[in-house]
C-alpha cells in the first residue's frame, strides 16, 4: 500500500509529500486498505472454522482505526478500561471484546462487566475471585479464561517475550487445572475458555503451534472434568517486515496451519493480532531540518523524535527510512536524529540511505503499530496527527495536539 510511482512515495492513491504539505509533519498515515486486507486475511483464512479476531487495541487504539475494523466485524482484544471506552466510542460490539492484562482494577471490571463483554483473561486466582465478587454484586455471570504460561519461548526481544516462567504474565499452566477446578467455588463465574500469548514480533511462527498444543490438550483434559469451555484463545505475536526482505510468517499460512489442530479441538478459535493487522499499515513522516557532521559521523536531524516513535530507542528496532521523494545524489551513511535532548533519540543509526536534504520528507516505514500509542508529550512536544487514506481520499482521524492541548488540566 506504501509505493513509488516515479520518484513519489504514495499511499494508496496519495502522494505522500502533498499530504504532508498539507497536515505538518510529524505526522502518522495509515492505509485504511492496508488495516483491512491484513484483518480479512486472519478472518477468511479461518474459513468455516468458528472463529473470532479480536484485534489488540493497544497496537493502535485511534477511534478511526477501531471504527474500520469495528464495521469489518472485528472482536476486540482490551487491557485497560481505556480500551474499553474507545472499543464502544468507535462503534464497537462489546459481545466480541476480550479483557486481558495482569492488573486489571476492580474499577475496570465492574465497567466491563457492565459493559457486557464476553471473557476476561485472568491471570491470578486472586483476580478470578474479584470478578466473581463484582459479577455477584451485578447479579450477573462472567465468562473467563485463564490465561495460562505454556513454557514456550517465543525467541523474540526480551521485552515482548511473555512465555516463560519468570514472566509476570499468566498462571503456570502445569497449576491450572487445579485453578480451574477451584474456580468451581465462585458461583458466578463461567469457564468459557483458555488462552494464552507467548510473545509478539513473532518471525518463526512455531513456537505459537507449541503453544497452542499445549493449550489444546489442556481445553481437552477441562471438558472431560465438566467445564463449559468453549474456546481456544491463541493469543497475538505475529511479526511483521521491519527490514527490507525480511519474511515474516503470512497470515493466511499461518491460520491454515492451524486448521487441523482446530478442527480436532472442536472448539471455537479467538486470536489477538495487533501488530500483523495496523503495523505494516503505517508510516511516520518527518521533514528534515538540518544535516550536520560531528567528526566523521553524519547526521539527518529530523522533525520526529523518540516521542513520537520510541521502539528504536526503546527495542533498538529498525524500520526502515524512505524518501517521500527519491533524488539522484548518491546515498549517504548517517544517524536519522530527532530534537529531543537525548542521545537515546534516534530513528536509525548507521543507516545506509537516501542523502536527503533540508526541507524533504521523510517516511519511517512500518510505524503503524506500537507507535502513536506509545508517542508522549516528551519536550513538551504536541503529539502528531494521524491521517487515514481511503483509496485518493484522506482525512485526519485525530488532529494535532496544540500547545493549549499540553497543559490541559493543569493548573500554575
Ligand atoms: N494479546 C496480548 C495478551 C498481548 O499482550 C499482546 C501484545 C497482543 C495480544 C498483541 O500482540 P501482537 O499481535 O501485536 O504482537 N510495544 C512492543 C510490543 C508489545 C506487545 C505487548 N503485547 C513493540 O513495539 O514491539
Amino acid at each position: 500500500m506504501f509505493s513509488y510511482s516515479g520518484n513519489d512515495l504514495y499511499c494508496e492513491e496519495v502522494p505522500l509529500a502533498d499530504l504532508a504539505a498539507r497536515v505538518g509533519t510529524p505526522a502518522f498515515v495509515y492505509s485504511a486498505q492496508c488495516i483491512l486486507d491484513n484483518y480479512r486475511a486472519y478472518d477468511e483464512a479461518f474459513g468455516d472454522l468458528p472463529h473470532t479476531v479480536c484485534y489488540a487495541v493497544k497496537a493502535n487504539s485511534s477511534l478511526g482505526v477501531l471504527s474500520l475494523l469495528a464495521r469489518a466485524g472485528a472482536g476486540f482484544d482490551i487491557v485497560s478500561g481505556g480500551e474499553l471506552f474507545r472499543v464502544l466510542r468507535a462503534g464497537g460490539d462489546p459481545a466480541r471484546v476480550v479483557f486481558s492484562g495482569v492488573g486489571k482494577t476492580a474499577a475496570e471490571v465492574e465497567y466491563a462487566l457492565s459493559s457486557g463483554i464476553h471473557c476476561f483473561n485472568c491471570e491470578s486466582e486472586a483476580e478470578l475471585a474479584l470478578v466473581d465478587s463484582l459479577a455477584a454484586r451485578l447479579g450477573m455471570k462472567a465468562g473467563f479464561s485463564i490465561r495460562v504460561n505454556p513454557h514456550v519461548d517465543a525467541a523474540t526481544h526480551p521485552y515482548i517475550s511473555t512465555g516463560l516462567s519468570q514472566h509476570k504474565f499468566g498462571i503456570e499452566i502445569a497449576e491450572a487445572e487445579a485453578v480451574y477446578e477451584r474456580s468451581r467455588a465462585f458461583g458466578n463465574l463461567s469457564a468459557e475458555g483458555v488462552s494464552c500469548h507467548i510473545g509478539s514480533q513473532m518471525l518463526d511462527p512455531s513456537p505459537i503451534l507449541e503453544a497452542v498444543d499445549k493449550v489444546m490438550d489442556l481445553a481437552a483434559r477441562l471438558r472431560a472434568a465438566g467445564h463449559p469451555v468453549a474456546h481456544l484463545d491463541l493469543g497475538g505475536g505475529l511479526g511483521i517486515a521491519y527490514r527490507a526482505g525480511e519474511k515474516p510468517p503470512a497470515i493466511r499460512a499461518f491460520v491454515e496451519s492451524l486448521h487441523q489442530r482446530l478442527r480436532v479441538a472442536g472448539l471455537r478459535a479467538l486470536v489477538e493480532p495487533g501488530r500483523s493487522i495496523v503495523g505494516p499499515a503505517g508510516v511516520l513522516l518527518a521533514r528534515v531540518l538540518y544535516r550536520k557532521r560531528n567528526g566523521r559521523k553524519e547526521f539527518v536531524v529530523v522533525d520526529a523524535a523518540m516521542n513520537d516513535l520510541i521502539r528504536p530507542a526503546l527495542y533498538k528496532a529498525h524500520h526502515e527510512i524512505l524518501p517521500v521523494r527519491r533524488n539522484t545524489l548518491p546515498p549517504v551513511t548517517a544517524d536519522v536524529v530527532g530534537p529531543v535532548c537525548e542521545t537515546g533519540d534516534f530513528l536509525a543509526r548507521d543507516r545506509h540511505m537516501a542523502n536527503v536534504m533540508p526541507g524533504d520528507f521523510l517516511a519511517v516505514a512500518a510505524a503503524g503499530a506500537y507507535g502513536f500509542v506509545l508517542s508522549s508529550n516528551y519536550n513538551s512536544r504536541p503529539r502528531a496527527p494521524e491521517v487515514l487514506v481511503e483509496g485518493a481520499r484522506w482525512r485526519v482521524i485525530r488532529r494535532r495536539e496544540s500547545y493549549q492541548d499540553l497543559v490541559r488540566g493543569e493548573e500554575v
